[in-house]
């Protein structure tokens, strides 16, 4: 089944919205596999973001996700990439829709709380970046059947 890499950026801790946050893409019927509380490293931080290097954002993206402990998650279930996204909201707060959690709990596009991949390759490739394979949890749970037909 198709999962996404999520992570809570370190506004989102530090403003207690981690819980908040867990419970929108759980309410919704998607399936936790993997989850850490981590700091992260300048390495791993300039990888995840390889595709902005280039940009006059990179090196203060790569300070902010370095600056405090992030939330790293795998979701999975059908169509989560993009239903991620859209519960996430646009990149900047100001033009997400109310409903989404940027919409919902931010103002600014350097504080805008959560990450989600762009696409199914993109996830692929930023859970493996994040993520060790025995770190996430194959399991199905009890009331499966009454997410799907
Ligand atoms: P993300 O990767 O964090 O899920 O966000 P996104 O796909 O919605 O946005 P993306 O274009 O990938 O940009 C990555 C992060 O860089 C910051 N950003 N700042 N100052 C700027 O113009 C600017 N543009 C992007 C945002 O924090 C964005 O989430
Ligand atoms: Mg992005």
């Amino acid at each position: 089944m198709e999962r996404t890499f999520l992570a809570i950026k370190p506004d989102g801790v530090q403003r207690g919205l981690v819980g908040e946050i867990i419970r929108r893409f759980e309410t919704k019927g998607f399936i936790l596999v993997g989850l850490k509380f981590m700091n992260v490293s300048r390495e791993l931080a300039q990888a995840h973001y390889d595709v902005h290097r280039e940009r006059p954002f990179f090196a203060g993206l790569v300070d902010f996700i370095t600056s405090g402990p992030v939330v790293a998650m795998v979701w999975e279930g059908d169509g989560v990439v993009a239903s991620a996204r859209k519960i996430i909201g646009a990149t900047n707060p100001l033009n997400s829709e109310p409903g989404t959690i940027r919409g919902d709990f931010g103002v600014n596009i350097g504080r805008n709380l959560i990450h989600g991949s762009d696409a199914v390759e993109t996830a692929q490739r930023e859970i493996s970046l994040w993520f060790k394979d025995h770190e996430l949890v194959n399991w199905a749970p009890d009331i499966k059947s009454w997410l799907y037909e």
